[in-house]
């Protein structure tokens, strides 16, 4: 380049006015932090290392590899791996055709998908004051207004703020939820809000996003079934194996009305044409003869001794006047702190003298302000022993 001829003035080029004026996230500074040694980190999301399915994945791959070598070609979804799914579905009490699932990089790549398939530039979306930030991240680029509504810390998104709005004449193209074992909130929604919700979307003409990648994963008997189950036309279900196998495979699906699987499928090709044919055919050939009912039990076992040890130990330790919610599934324990506690105060205290971690509530801020004085506490990487200490730990450093 240094040959080449200099004009006398020289203009930058510039990124996209929506990503100059976006910030770092509180979780991606975090991520330094955490990983430093010595720190027991609530902060994670990260489902358990020592529960992947190391062993029988690694036997599936080999198998697939030495098979055929179309397992690493080009390729249309593997339609088994789609068969599979509608069984995943069935468990979770929604009965599915097979030509509605549409295979995915992960539910993080069904929410992008979701955002470009539904929502106009400048459009309107409906989420909650405090969610999962892969949604607000994915709906960024479409600089979208944000409809925020209130959630309960025992029955999930307010369904009666949402018809407020709505009968106030709000519109959006979809309001994003997570059904079960809520990101961050660790809460589910209450059967009959579930209902509700689906009768809002029909008569407001809204699409429902359902994001549900904690779905097998209940400890108190199975969830109730999700909006899908309610709804073939106007619910976009993402579903996920991270949770349930590993998320370094990179594999989930969405559960779409059958008129929009061609549009889904014009989206998709634009971001990765098809998610990884090995892994996918990796995965189904795991799934034929794995005992995932075995390998589920393992999971709630292992994740409800751990999630007891946080609830007694937040009830326990933390002061009175904390809310926080008891999370029938997933890995989260959101908590509200009396008083005027900082959290991210907090957390720089924590840190210093105790060397825990924990994401501070305004992480998953959807709206300005809200979640300074809240913490979402992960319980799904560590010994109940461990869990104890950290919370100890936290309360140790309150004021
Ligand atoms: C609510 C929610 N949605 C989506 C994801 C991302 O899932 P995936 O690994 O399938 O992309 C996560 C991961 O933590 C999550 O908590």
């Amino acid at each position: 380049v240094t040959t080449l001829p200099t004009p006398q003035t020289e203009i930058e080029p510039r990124l996209a006015r929506w990503i100059e004026r976006q910030g770092r996230s509180v979780l991606r500074q975090m991520v330094g932090v955490v990983s430093q040694p010595g720190v027991i980190s609530l902060a994670g999301g990260l489902p358990a290392p020592e529960l992947f399915p190391v062993e029988p994945y690694g036997r599936a791959l080999q198998e697939v590899l030495h098979g055929d070598a179309r397992a690493l070609q080009y390729g249309p979804p593997i339609h088994r791996l789609k068969e599979q799914i509608v069984e995943l579905m069935a468990r979770r009490g929604v009965d599915c055709a097979v030509e509605r699932v549409v295979i995915t990089s992960g539910a993080q790549q069904g929410i992008d998908i979701a955002a470009r398939l539904l929502l106009e530039h400048g459009g309107a979306v409906a989420m909650e004051r405090l969610s999962y930030t892969g949604v607000q991240q994915a709906v960024a680029p479409l600089v979208p207004k944000r409809i925020t509504v209130p959630s309960d810390l025992d029955a999930g998104l307010d369904v009666e703020a949402l018809e407020e709005r709505l009968r106030a004449g709000e519109r959006f193209a979809f309001l994003y939820v997570v059904p079960d074992a809520h990101n961050p909130l660790g809460v589910s929604l209450a059967p009959e809000r579930r209902e509700r919700l689906v009768e809002l979307a029909r008569e407001f003409g809204f699409w429902l996003l359902e994001d549900d990648p904690y779905g097998l994963l209940g400890y108190d008997g199975d969830f109730e079934a999700p909006l899908a189950a309610l709804d073939d036309r106007r619910v976009i279900y993402l579903g996920s194996f991270s949770k349930i196998l590993a998320p370094g495979l990179r594999l989930g699906w969405m559960v779409v009305p059958e008129e929009a699987v061609a549009k889904v499928g014009i989206v998709k090709d634009a971001l990765d044409l098809e998610s990884s044919g090995l892994t996918q055919r990796a995965v189904t050939t795991l799934l034929d003869d794995f005992d995932l009912d075995a390998h589920l039990d393992l999971l709630r076992d292992t994740y409800r001794t751990r999630r007891d040890a946080m609830i007694e130990a937040v009830a326990d330790q933390l002061p009175t006047g904390c809310r926080f919610s008891r999370p029938a599934g997933g890995m989260f324990v959101w908590v509200d702190l009396p008083g005027s506690v900082d959290a991210e105060e907090l957390l720089m205290h924590s840190m210093e003298r105790e060397k825990v971690a924990f994401i501070p509530g305004h992480a998953f801020a959807a709206e300005p302000g809200v979640g300074r004085q809240s913490l979402r506490l992960s319980f799904s990487t560590l010994q109940p022993e461990r869990i104890r200490e950290a919370v100890a730990a936290i309360a140790r450093c309150l004021p």
